[in-house]
C-alpha cells in the first residue's frame, strides 16, 4: 500500500461549487482506481491524503498536480505504508470550521488509523495551524 500526502493552495477564485465538483469527480475516479483518502480544507489550503496501489496513486497525483485550480502544490510525504487506513472513504472531506483548527479536524478523521500514520497527518496539520 502506497500513500501520498500533499498541501495545495487553491487559486483565490476557487469556491464551494468548484470544491463540490472536485469531490464528485475525485470520488468517482478514486472508486474506479481503488484509491481512498481524505481532503481537508481550511480557509486557505487543502490537505489531501491518498492511498492505494502505487501506480494508481502516482497516476492520480500526477493528474491532480496538473490541475490548474492550484496556485501551488507541495508534496509532503510519499511512500509505502503497512495497510489501507481509510478503507471506507473514496475521499472523505471536511471543511475546517472558522473556530476550529486543522489539527482538531484531522484528529476526528484519524481515530481508526495506525498510530504512525495518525501522528504523521496530525503533525502536518499542526504545522499548518502554526503557519496560518
Ligand atoms: C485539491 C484537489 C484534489 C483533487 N483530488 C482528486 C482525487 O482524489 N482523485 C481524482 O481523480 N481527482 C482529483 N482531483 C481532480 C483532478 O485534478 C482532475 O481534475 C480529475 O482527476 C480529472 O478527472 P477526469 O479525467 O475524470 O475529468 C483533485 C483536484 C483538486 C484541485
Amino acid at each position: 500500500m502506497y500513500r501520498i500526502v500533499y498541501i495545495s493552495t487553491p487559486k483565490p477564485d476557487i469556491g464551494p461549487a468548484d470544491v463540490a465538483g472536485i469531490l464528485e469527480t475525485g470520488r468517482k475516479n478514486n472508486i474506479r482506481n481503488e484509491i481512498t483518502g481524505l481532503l481537508v480544507q481550511d480557509s486557505r489550503r487543502f490537505l489531501q491524503y491518498l492511498e492505494g496501489e502505487q501506480d494508481a496513486v502516482e497516476t492520480t497525483f500526477a493528474r491532480i498536480s496538473c490541475d490548474n485550480r492550484h496556485l501551488a502544490i507541495i508534496p509532503l510525504k510519499m511512500g509505502l505504508i503497512g495497510r489501507r487506513q481509510f478503507p471506507d472513504w473514496a475521499m472523505a472531506s471536511r471543511l475546517v470550521g472558522i473556530n476550529n483548527s486543522l489539527e482538531n479536524t484531522v484528529a476526528e478523521l484519524v481515530k481508526n488509523c495506525d498510530h504512525d500514520v495518525a501522528i504523521e497527518l496530525l503533525d502536518f496539520a499542526k504545522a499548518r495551524d502554526r503557519a496560518a
